[in-house]
């Protein structure tokens, strides 16, 4: 087999890396790919941005490329798997009408309530004044959402009516462009959020391990959000029993509410959800793709080939491929980031120590890097994973930090407390 990966990040190396190891596939090509996919034995970059449908296509086409894998939320909310579906090829990945439930909250949150999902209460808003006197009305702390994408940084949980009105006027003032036309305000829930990541063919969803990612820079969960600085899984806060739960009230729920509106979807349906410390939980939001430092900790446990069960969502074939394999114990990635992330950081410094990083144990996914004439340089904002698999938390955490130990770049960043939860 020969897949075609679509997309740059951590996300995407992993993806690469574990399908490289299925006997089945051949070759791997990432468009556009990091500096960890142009290193990688099987792997090589192509130059196509996420968005050059038409680029990928005829790529594909002349290739003779089997199955393409989209990883970011962006193309398939342009409708990638449209596209190339339509042009004969196979898609892991939902088609634009599936994406919309990442691609706008007010969908999403329509969605959940005609399903029962549980969710929190929220209104949506097209209008700067109506927002302002509702937040009066409902008073602080109370969450503030860009409808749209806005990679992460569209959502605004404000402490203050101040901090709220502000959200909003950026928001409606045109920060994050035709993402604020709406305004989703909600209820701010309190608990711990665990990350729910499911394969489905639209018929069959099955769950991944539940992950908990940790967003804030800071250590301590301080500070601005950030794409994610860190993971371990399985998150034992998500029990089997309220796993039992997420997948009748969540998954199950969501693919019927899906179909009932005309969407055959497929690929990865991602519930971000918080449980509260009485052990209820609401979805925060939905995500169409693969979670990013998520997958980074999921895939390196699993055992099913990760080819075949994409495959086998694509031809609604996936109950076949039940129950998953997973390699048993706990994974933790650590994010290594530029300094000044989440805002204004430097890119082009050279990074070393990964070889010997790996040469302790662990899986260094790369990010943001690039390879220029042999020299892996930093080309982003989180930059490197330094993962671990173990058979307990305690050692897979170790491991991952005695890996960063080895490794180096100017302004490196990375939070010295992830999984602190599970120690
Ligand atoms: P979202 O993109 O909707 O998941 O929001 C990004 C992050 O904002 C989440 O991972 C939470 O940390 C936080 N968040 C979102 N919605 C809420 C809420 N209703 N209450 C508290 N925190 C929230
Ligand atoms: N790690 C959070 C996300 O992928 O959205």
């Amino acid at each position: 087999m020969k897949v075609l990966v679509v997309g740059n990040g951590g996300r995407e190396h992993a993806i690469a890396w574990k399908l490289l190891q299925s006997k089945r596939v051949e070759r791997v090509f990432c468009a556009p790919g990091n500096g960890g996919t142009a290193s990688l034995s099987g792997a090589e970059n192509i130059p196509y941005g996420v968005d050059d449908f038409a680029g990928m296509a005829d790529f594909a086409h002349t290739n003779g490329i089997d199955l393409v894998v989209v990883g970011p939320e962006v193309p398939l909310a342009l409708g990638i798997t449209d596209y190339l579906q339509a042009q004969g090829l196979k898609v892991f990945g939902p088609v634009k009408a599936g994406a919309q439930i990442e691609a706008s909250k007010a969908w999403a949150k329509a969605l959940m309530q005609e399903a029962g999902i549980p969710t929190a209460k929220a209104a949506v808003f097209t209008d700067l004044s109506a927002a302002k006197s509702y937040i009066q009305s409902q008073g602080v702390p109370i969450v503030v959402k860009a409808d749209g994408l806005a990679a992460g940084k569209g959502v605004i949980v404000a402490q203050t009516v101040a901090e709220a009105e502000n959200a909003l006027e950026m928001i409606f003032g045109g920060a994050f462009g035709s993402a604020g036309n709406f305004v989703v305000i909600e209820e701010c829930l309190v608990g711990q959020e665990v990350s729910v990541l499911a394969l489905t063919d639209g018929v069959t969803i099955v769950p991944l391990l539940p992950a908990q990612d940790h967003k804030r820079i800071g250590e301590g969960d301080t500070g601005e959000n950030t794409g994610g600085m860190g993971a371990y899984a399985p998150a034992p806060i998500a029990t089997d029993e309220l796993m039992a739960r997420v997948q009748t009230q969540v998954l199950e729920a969501a693919i019927a509410a899906l179909r009932n509106r005309g969407i055959d979807y497929r690929g990865v349906l991602y519930a971000g959800l918080m449980v509260s410390p009485q052990g209820d939980f609401r979805v925060l939001e939905f995500n169409c793709r693969f979670g990013d430092p998520e997958t980074q900790v999921l895939l390196p446990m699993l055992l099913t080939p990760l080819d075949e069960l994409m495959l086998a969502c694509v031809e609604q074939r996936l109950a076949s491929m039940l129950p998953l394999q997973w390699q048993p114990g706990a994974a933790a990635t650590v994010v290594l980031a530029s300094g000044g992330y989440p805002g204004n950081y430097t890119k082009g410094k050279p990074i070393s120590g990964i070889r010997e990083a790996e040469s302790l144990g662990v899986t260094v996914f790369h990010a943001g890097t690039k390879l220029a004439s042999s020299q892996i340089l930093t080309d982003g904002g989180r930059v490197l994973n330094v993962t671990a698999t173990a058979p307990d938390f305690a050692t897979a955490l170790a491991s991952a930090y005695a890996g960063i130990g080895k490794i180096a770049f100017e302004q490196m960043y990375f939070r010295r407390d992830i999984g602190h939860r599970v120690l």
